[in-house]
């Protein structure tokens, strides 16, 4: 029988999306379990969305420099022998080292349709350029920021009169329910990436999959 998989998330703020995993994992929809949550925050509130003894962080300010910081944070994810790292809401850049160690099992939720809107402010900026859609992305992570292969995305109308914060919460749903569709993917064994191609049930994927309205990928 295939063993649970193992999920270990980074996140440095609200952790909305951490809680859609959990979530899922209660209702019996996702065969996995949250092994560790990790944050350059220690006041981060996503933290306190799981027990004590799953919560590891540290003031990334109080490092001399990233990749000091970096070096412990991956040893720590380490130890709770991940079978995914998820990068839900982390807001920091990731030394190339970090990355290096868990690359084909890092993946990142990121709130644009990519590669547009790389980086912060996404929703500021499709208002801006007048874009009819936004929505959101789940790439595999690589030294680059947010340039990774884009296995899913989610497209969410941009309405008359949005703001960041108007647009941002009718985004944040569809990156829950994507989140975990992609979580299904990977947590089925489904998914893979080798040398930045993503391969579905043994075959490479050309074009990220998208979410329909039932929260299925195709
Ligand atoms: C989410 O919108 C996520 O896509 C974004 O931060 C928010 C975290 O929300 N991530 C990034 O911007 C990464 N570049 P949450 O803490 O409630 O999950």
């Amino acid at each position: 029988m295939k063993r649970m998989s193992r999920i270990a998330i980074l996140a440095s703020g609200r952790g909305s999306n951490l809680q859609a995993v959990l979530d899922a994992i209660d209702a019996g929809l996702l065969d996995a379990e949250i092994v560790g949550v990790f944050s350059d925050k220690p006041s981060a509130p996503a933290l306190k969305r799981v027990a004590n003894d799953l919560r590891w962080s540290a003031d990334a300010k109080s490092f001399p420099f990233r990749e000091a910081f970096d070096a412990e944070l991956a040893d720590a994810v380490n130890k709770c022998r991940p079978d995914w790292i998820i990068c839900a809401g982390y807001l920091r850049i990731l030394s190339t080292a970090f990355v290096e160690r868990f690359r084909g099992r890092l993946l990142n939720i990121h709130p644009s349709l990519l590669p547009k809107y790389r980086g912060l402010h996404t929703h500021a900026r499709a208002i801006e350029a007048g874009d009819a859609e936004h929505g959101a992305s789940v790439h595999f992570v690589i030294p680059e920021l947010d340039a990774g292969a884009v296995v899913a995305q989610v497209v969410v109308p941009v309405q008359p009169g949005d703001s960041p914060e108007t647009l941002a919460a009718r985004v944040l749903p569809g990156e829950h329910a994507l989140l975990l569709a992609t979580l299904q993917l990977t947590c089925a064994g489904r998914l893979t990436e080798r040398d930045g191609v993503i391969v579905i049930d043994g075959h490479p994927l050309f074009t990220p999959l998208h979410l329909d309205c039932a929260g299925n990928l195709a």
